[in-house]
């Protein structure tokens, strides 16, 4: 019986995929759907961010019933805000964080990690 030989390769966190989306530069948030997680994306002084289209509070989706002003993303079923660049509650009565994704700008074009 013989053993397989050779190196073994690890990762400690596997690569994650870069999606490309293709919208363009705006400070309105963009609603995108990538592997099925909506998400809102939008460009701030420059910068982009993407987060979770779903409120941690009670899964509203801020683009139906939200808004974003400067870099405040309000939720409108019950006022909860959260920061859009990190996604941290600022205001209750949301408590958790909404989901953030690394987002770049690469070769192909503006890509999301997911
Ligand atoms: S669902 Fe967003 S504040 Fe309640």
């Amino acid at each position: 019986m013989s053993r397989p030989s050779g190196a073994t390769v690890s990762y400690d966190h596997p690569p994650m995929p870069w999606h490309v989306i293709d919208i363009a530069a705006s400070s309105t948030p963009t609603g995108v759907r990538v592997r099925g997680v909506d998400m809102l994306v939008a460009d701030i002084d420059g910068e982009w961010f993407a987060v979770e289209d779903r409120c941690s509070h009670a899964n509203c989706s801020f683009i139906t019933d939200g808004e974003l002003d400067a870099t405040t993303l309000i939720c409108n079923c019950h006022g909860s805000e959260f920061d859009f660049r990190t996604g941290e509650p600022l205001v209750m009565p949301a408590r958790e964080a909404i989901r953030t994704f690394p987002i770049r700008q690469g070769e192909r074009g503006l890509e999301v990690e997911l």
